[in-house]
Parts: C-alpha cells; structure tokens; sequence
C-alpha cells in the first residue's frame, strides 16, 4: 500500500507545486461578488460560509484554491451535482476567484463536539488510520487538525452529514473529479469507521 500512496501523493504533491506557479486571475469586485453570495449562495451555504443544513457543506475558512477547483469542476461538469453544476453553469473565472476569496476569508464558528465514544474511535482513524485494513491516517494529507493546505480541503469543523456523503461518494466513485486517492482511502472504511470519523472532525476547531 505505501509504495502506491507515496507514488500518488507524489504525483498530487508535483501538481500541486505546478499550479501554484500558474497566474493570479483577477478577480470580481467586492460589490459583484456581494450581489451573488446574496442573490444565490447564501441561501444554503449561508452568507458567513456557515451553511445551516448539515448536507450543504461549510465554506468558511476553506481554502481558496480548493473552492476555485471545485466550482470550476462543477462548471465544466467534471464534479456532477445537480444543484451545483446549476449554481456555477454561468460563472465566470473572476467571479469563482472572487467568491473563493470571500468564502475563505470568513472565520469558521466554534464547534460543538459530537457524540464522544464516536469521536474517540474517530480521533484514532484521523490521527493513526486503521493499520488493520490499510487505511491512512487522514492527518497525514489534511494536516494534524485538519486544516489542509492550498490544494488539500480543510476538515475541521465540516458538516458530519457532508463528510459522510462524500466518504461514500468516493467510495463508490460517484464523487466524479480527481476522486483517485480518496477512493482508495474510502472504499476501506466501514461504515462506522465513516461515522466515526466523520464526527471526530467535526468537531475540530
Ligand atoms: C440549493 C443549495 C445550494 C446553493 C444555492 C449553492 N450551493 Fe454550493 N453546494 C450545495 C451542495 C448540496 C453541495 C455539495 C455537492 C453535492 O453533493 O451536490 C455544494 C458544494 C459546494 C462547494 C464544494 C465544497 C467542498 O467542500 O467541496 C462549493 C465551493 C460551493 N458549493 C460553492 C457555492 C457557491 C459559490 C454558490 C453560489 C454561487 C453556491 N455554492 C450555491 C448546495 C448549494
Ligand atoms: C493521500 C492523501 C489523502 C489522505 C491520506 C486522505 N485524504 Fe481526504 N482528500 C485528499 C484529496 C487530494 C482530496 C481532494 C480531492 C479533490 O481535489 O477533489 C481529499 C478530499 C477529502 C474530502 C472532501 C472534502 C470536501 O470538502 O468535500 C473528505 C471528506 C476527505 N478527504 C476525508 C478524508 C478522511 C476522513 C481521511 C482519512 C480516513 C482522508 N480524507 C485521507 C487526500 C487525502
């Protein structure tokens, strides 16, 4: 398994340092950029980032890079969502930079933990995997408390409901972009291992 996951961590890491290198897009103005997280967005991701349903995910503090790859993915139909490929169909380049900045520049809320005995098996998937199965530790790519990096999404504090959808989603490749690694990570989960990651994370600040 090792000798695999270096190999496509290599290759993510090598893309990831590529795409840092590409030039900065402009991106819409403030006033424009207000007008669409009001007119559209926060309707379900809410107008901090802090979406209010648990299936919608949260956006505040995610990284900027990582919002701009998802709603072009969405756009170009890459990563299939009836709601978002809707949502994102006539976006232009400026204005996903601009909502990217938006969203990344709000502060996350404080977190309530969930379920404790769920977390603590949880906290062990995240922090060691599970050596059993072959599953990695998630630390390992998102960060020690999940904060990811500029290609790599934030964790913390996500929606349980949402991380458990995408974790089966991976698993069965119905996440449709770049879902190469995460499917080798979810497909070995259980579904309580799912679970009890899944509100292990959510409650990280
Ligand atoms: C009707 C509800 C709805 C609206 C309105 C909406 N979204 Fe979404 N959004 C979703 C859902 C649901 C997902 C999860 C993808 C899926 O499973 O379809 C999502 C996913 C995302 C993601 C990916 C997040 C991640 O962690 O991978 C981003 C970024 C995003 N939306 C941004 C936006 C922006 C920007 C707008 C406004 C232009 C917007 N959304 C409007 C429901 C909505
Ligand atoms: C080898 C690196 C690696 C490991 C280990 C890893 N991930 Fe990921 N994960 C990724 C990458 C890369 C993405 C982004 C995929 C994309 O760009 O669409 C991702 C995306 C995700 C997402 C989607 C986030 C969102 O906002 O939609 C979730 C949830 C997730 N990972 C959970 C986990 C969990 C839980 C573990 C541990 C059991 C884990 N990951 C281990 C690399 C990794």
């Amino acid at each position: 398994m090792s000798g695999y996951f270096s190999l496509v961590f290599g290759v993510i890491v090598g893309t990831i340092a590529l795409q840092t290198e590409a030039a900065p897009v402009a991106k819409a103005d403030s006033k424009r950029v207000a007008e669409i997280v009001r007119s559209r967005c926060s309707l379900c991701h809410g107008p901090e980032g802090e979406s209010a349903s648990a299936v919608y995910p949260r956006l505040a503090a995610q990284h900027p890079d990582y919002i701009v790859k998802q709603l072009t993915d969405f756009r170009e139909g890459r990563r299939k969502s009836d709601t978002m490929s809707d949502m994102a169909k006539d976006l232009k380049d400026e204005e996903i930079a601009g909502l990217a900045e938006y969203f990344s520049g709000k502060k996350a809320a404080v977190r309530q933990p969930g379920d404790v005995d769920f977390a603590a098996v949880g906290k062990f998937i995240f922090q060691r995997g599970n050596p059993y199965s072959g599953v990695p530790a998630c630390a390992s790519c998102h960060g020690p408390n999940g904060h990811g990096t500029q290609r790599l999404p934030r964790l913390a504090g996500q929606h349980r409901a949402y991380i458990e959808i995408q974790l089966k989603e991976f698993s069965k490749r119905e996440r449709t972009n770049d879902n190469a690694v995460m499917h080798t990570v979810a497909a070995k989960l259980t579904e309580l291992e799912t679970r009890a990651v899944a509100t292990f994370i959510s409650g990280l600040q």
